[in-house]
């Protein structure tokens, strides 16, 4: 079954990802992003090995979370992101730029105007880790 070989759980849609991982299919990451209708809701646009490639539309403050056992890859497309850190500490990127949140790690997503982003992320990454928030999405929903 396609769903156990992908590792997904078991009665998943995944046309979403057949549909743009085809062998001769493209996906334009700024297109599928501005595509979205929702804030801080990322969709599976592609998987590479055990990895999804995600885009979402930011707005806003996210909510400080930590992952931990999985690093996290933000690549803005357009607009800024800022990744607040404990401490005081935090990356401001501009589209065109990546950056790691290691494992573990507490950080809180702020977009003080919109912005586009693409992630990479584990299959297995909760979006908000452990912690279940208003804003939370399933990986069910980023698939659908
Ligand atoms: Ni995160």
């Amino acid at each position: 079954m396609a769903e156990q070989r992908l590792g997904l759980h078991p009665g998943l849609s995944l046309a979403t990802v057949f549909d743009a991982t085809g062998f001769d299919a493209t996906v334009d990451l700024r297109s599928a992003a501005r595509g979205l209708t929702e804030y801080w809701s990322p969709k599976v646009v592609a998987r590479v090995n055990d990895q999804f490639v995600k885009v979402a539309k930011l707005r806003g403050a996210f909510a400080w979370h930590s992952h931990a056992a999985e690093d996290e890859l933000f690549y803005v497309l357009e607009g800024t992101l800022r990744i607040e850190y404990e401490e005081g500490r935090a990356v401001e990127l501009r589209a065109g730029s990546i950056h790691v949140v290691p494992r573990g790690v507490l950080h809180h997503p702020v977009a003080a105007e919109e912005c586009l982003i693409a992630l990479v992320e584990t299959v297995t990454t909760e979006h908000t880790g452990g912690l279940a928030t208003p804003l939370t999405k399933t990986i069910e929903e980023q698939l659908a």
